[in-house]
């Protein structure tokens, strides 16, 4: 080929009429085709294609010597000989032989080809149209004759009373399901929203198990408190303090911004849930500057200054709060249960 000839796969092709480009100037929507092709100079120059050619080879020769190279390492280093390379320090001669000369021969390998496929294959762009999809007239038609034959043979249109009982049969079994779901167990019914909280219960301290006085709870502290009555090895004790279980503090009463919350608390101090109403974990961490109550499990925040909304995280409503007092004895007590479910927001739209 001289070098001025052009291979007819590689000729410029107009833009707009390649590979079943839609015909109609002017259509907006027209498939406009593959851009045209612009050949390369080693498309058009056969000097230029050798000496693409050269390169290559001589990358794939390199590639070789490496690879005689990295066996060589291995008769010319002693395996202890430590050497000085900038700027590695001193490593093993024959370790950093195998690497460099492994390294160049994989290396040229790629760089090698990568040169081949830019330089030398073809590179003109095919595309392969989509066959439509839709069945055509006669497969369409062969369908319904085939349906209407089955139909025909089961015989249902004649047979009413096979096709009747069937449909019967058809719309009850579902309703097995239905029964099945008494296997889930009886309804919860009030139980998630009843607390062992009630009017007159002491408050007891979970570390000392006595009742708490007000003058047990002072200001900067994070107290959890349960009922009294509830014993540890109780068989529910687990179920009963998952919902019964408060945090205690003490805020200065000017300092609470909820009034309802002001009007709640003894002498500031104030009692709320202590699970998260995100999915249940336990509250525990305490910020006393601000009054915030941070969740473990997913962060979220609570102001137990202001009605312990929610200031952050995933949580969906403010943690519940108790109703307390002090009674004759001078241990604060619970005025009455949680006046909303504790815990998870899906028990209270249960
Ligand atoms: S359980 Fe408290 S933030 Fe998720």
């Amino acid at each position: 080929m001289s070098s001025q000839q052009i291979p007819e796969e590689n000729l410029p092709v107009e833009q707009g009429t390649a590979h079943g480009a839609v015909e109609g100037a002017g259509d907006p929507f027209a498939d406009p085709g593959l851009p045209a092709h612009k050949p390369r100079i080693q498309d058009i120059d056969e000097r230029a294609a050798n000496r693409s050619e050269r390169a290559v080879a001589l990358m794939f020769t390199l590639s070789m010597l490496a690879t005689v190279g990295f066996i060589a390492s291995y008769v010319i280093f002693p395996v202890d000989q430590i050497v000085y390379i900038w700027p590695f320090g001193h490593v093993s001669a024959l370790n950093f032989s195998l690497g460099l000369t492994l390294g160049l021969a994989l290396f040229l390998i790629g760089a090698g080809a990568v040169h081949w496929a830019r330089t030398l294959m073809s590179d003109v762009e095919v595309a392969d149209d989509r066959h439509a999809i839709e069945a055509t007239p006669e497969v369409k038609a062969k369908v319904l004759a085939d349906f209407a034959d089955g139909a025909r043979e089961s015989a249902l249109g004649r047979r009413k009373l096979i096709r009747n009982t069937m449909f019967g049969a058809l719309a009850l079994v579902p309703l097995s399901g239905v029964v099945l779901l008494r296997d889930l167990g009886p309804l919860p019914e009030k139980k998630l929203r009843k607390t062992l909280w009630a009017k007159g219960k002491q408050l007891v301290n979970m570390n000392t198990m006595e009742p708490l006085r007000p003058e047990d709870v002072v200001v900067g502290s994070l107290t959890f408190a349960m009922p009294e009555g509830l014993e540890e090895d109780a068989h529910d004790f687990q179920s009963q303090i998952a919902k019964a279980a408060l945090m205690i503090i003490r805020i200065e009463p000017d300092n609470i911004k909820d009034k309802r919350e002001r009007e709640w608390a003894h002498e500031g101090i104030v009692a709320f849930s202590k699970i998260c109403t995100h999915v249940g974990c336990p509250i525990s961490l305490y910020e006393q500057q601000t009054h915030h109550v941070l969740c473990p499990c997913h962060q979220s925040t609570f102001d137990l200054s202001d009605g312990a909304r929610v200031i952050f995280g995933p949580a969906g409503h403010a943690l519940p709060q108790l109703r307390i007092g002090v009674n004759s004895e001078g241990n604060l007590e619970a005025l009455g249960d949680f006046e909303e479910p504790v815990g998870p927001a899906f028990w209270e739209r249960g």
